[in-house]
């Protein structure tokens, strides 16, 4: 177990061992060697910087990095102003590669008053030949660039790094099996991300992600619960099970293992309070999967439900391989198994070739399912997908106006949905102090509801009984229910 390495064991004058985690472990063990130099040379301890773009996949993605460079002796800082800077990049949109563009000039202007600096690059936009290519041939003050395959393999890159003065390149084409038992350093001490699987098969025509993070491989069943159960005794009471496309789990495993079975597993932990999980691809939701959810009350009554579009001629020029008619009955079925569930979506305007008509079907699916909240976004146009080939790509300003009238509709049918739990009591998980009020805190119903009531910072990370008194749109106030557990 990774917990109980001694680095101070491990003798580096040796050959690397070939196999892993043993190899890293080895190579964590020389980077503290280095950053112990770099910590005697500059007089004080060297800091990092992590900067996560993108989903939840390379949240956790980064809180590896953030583990191995802690674990390599290097200090968090609160800003770039740091000696070591990396950015865990996202392509799914083409604003998503603007911002790391950005960033980077301001990240130069650093480098000129700390020669000691190094900038590191990794995650999805890495995986895109001609954006190494870019980066090469005119961000020559980049230290270190790596892909997303061989993320597992960062204290060995960050050790080759630390002994190079000239960029080092390393983005592999393809995945790598999965490694496990790396450090790691977790956000939150009460909730946790927990990757179930890897990649994607689906390739959806508009999509990159199946390009930049490899083909489908979920981890074992064993590995995931051995996990959250060593998360549970370290205080965690809420894990978000996470994969590209949930719903088609361990059909790379042998014996295949569903995701229905998996969750039937998981939820038996004990002091695991709830289990939360994304994406799911409305395909592969199956009837055993709803059964489990309105059977178990430690799975959330919350399901992300990305539709796309509403329109069946859009949704097969998108590869989604279901159709209106199919959406709509299975999130008919699952309104009826699990009634107070909360449904949230992912819908993109102006695909090639969407019509009037398609979106005003994509405008019929938002009246008739009834979203909590849903995620809108302008399509963009990826290199190397089928449908950045399409032709009649829609103009900015057709696509923008239909997205403008889509959030209209989307907001107006959520603020109508969200009272209705007004004056119940609902278990809310504590998340954090109120941003905005002294004295407040702010918590996660069942349904991905924020509360926000009046209560004390120690009460974070805690289940407790909440009444709801007023519903402010989107998120509800509250009050602490007293009873005898929570005095
Ligand atoms: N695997 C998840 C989503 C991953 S990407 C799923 O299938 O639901 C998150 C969201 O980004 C997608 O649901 C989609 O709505 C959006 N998206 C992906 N590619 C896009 C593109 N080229 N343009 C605009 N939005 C896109
Ligand atoms: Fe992209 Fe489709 Fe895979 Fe989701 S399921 S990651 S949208 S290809
Ligand atoms: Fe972005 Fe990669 Fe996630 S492209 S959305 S960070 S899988």
């Amino acid at each position: 177990m990774y917990a109980e390495i001694d680095f101070t064991t491990i003798d580096t004058s040796q050959e690397p061992p070939q196999e892993e985690p043993a190899r890293q472990y080895y190579f964590i063990a020389k980077c503290r060697q280095h950053v112990k130099h770099l910590e005697e040379k500059l007089g004080r301890r060297p800091t990092f910087f992590t900067q996560t773009f993108g989903c939840q996949m390379n949240a956790r993605d980064s809180e590896k990095l953030t583990g191995i460079l802690q674990a390599a002796g290097y200090e968090k800082a609160s800003s770039e102003e740091a000696d070591f800077v990396i950015y865990n990049t996202c392509t799914v949109r083409e604003n998503a590669n603007q911002r790391v563009y950005g960033r980077l000039g301001y990240l130069h202007s650093l480098k000129k008053r700390n020669p000691h600096m190094q900038i590191a690059l990794c995650g999805c936009m890495m995986q895109e030949a001609h954006v190494v290519e870019k980066l090469q041939k005119s961000y020559f003050f980049v230290d270190l660039i790596f892909g997303t395959h061989n993320l597992y393999k960062f204290a060995e890159l960050l050790d080759t790094t630390l002994e190079s003065d000239r960029m080092v390149v390393d983005v592999w084409e393809k995945e790598h099996t999965i490694v496990e038992d790396l450090p790691c350093d977790r956000k939150y001490s009460f909730k946790s991300g927990v990757n179930i699987m890897f990649g994607c098969n689906n390739f959806c025509s508009y999509c990159i992600v199946p390009y930049v993070r490899g083909r489908e491989r979920s981890r074992s069943p064993e590995a995931i619960s051995e996990e959250i159960r060593q998360l549970v005794q370290n205080g965690v009471r809420e894990v978000m099970l996470l994969g590209q496309n949930v719903n088609s789990y361990g059909k790379d495993l042998l014996p295949p293992v569903s995701f229905a079975r998996l969750l039937e597993e998981l939820q038996k932990i004990p002091n695991l309070a709830r289990i939360r999980f994304m994406t799911s691809h409305p395909k592969d939701l199956s009837p055993e999967l709803i059964q489990v959810m309105a059977k178990y009350p430690k799975i959330c009554r919350h399901l992300h439900l990305p539709l796309q579009s509403g329109s069946s001629r859009i949704l097969q020029k998108m590869n989604r391989r279901y159709d209106k008619e199919d959406y709509l009955a299975l999130t008919e079925k699952i309104r009826e198994a699990v009634p107070d569930i909360s449904l949230t979506t992912d819908i993109i305007v102006g695909f090639p070739g969407e019509t009037e008509e398609d979106f005003l079907e994509t405008l019929d699916v938002v009246e008739r399912v009834g979203y909590d909240t849903a995620f809108t976004f302008l399509y963009s146009r990826r290199t190397g997908t089928p449908a950045a080939a399409m032709p009649e790509q829609i103009p900015e300003d057709v696509a923008k106006d239909r997205f403008d009238r889509l959030l209209a509709l989307v907001q107006e049918k959520g603020r109508a949905r969200s009272g209705r739990f007004m004056g119940s009591i609902q278990e809310v998980l504590v998340e954090e102090k109120n941003a905005a009020k002294e004295g407040w805190l702010t918590g996660r119903m069942s349904q991905n509801l924020l509360v926000h009531f009046p209560g004390s910072a120690a009460l974070i990370g805690e289940l407790l009984p909440v009444r709801l008194t007023k519903c402010k749109g989107f998120y509800y106030i509250g009050e602490q229910v007293k009873c005898h557990y929570h005095q």
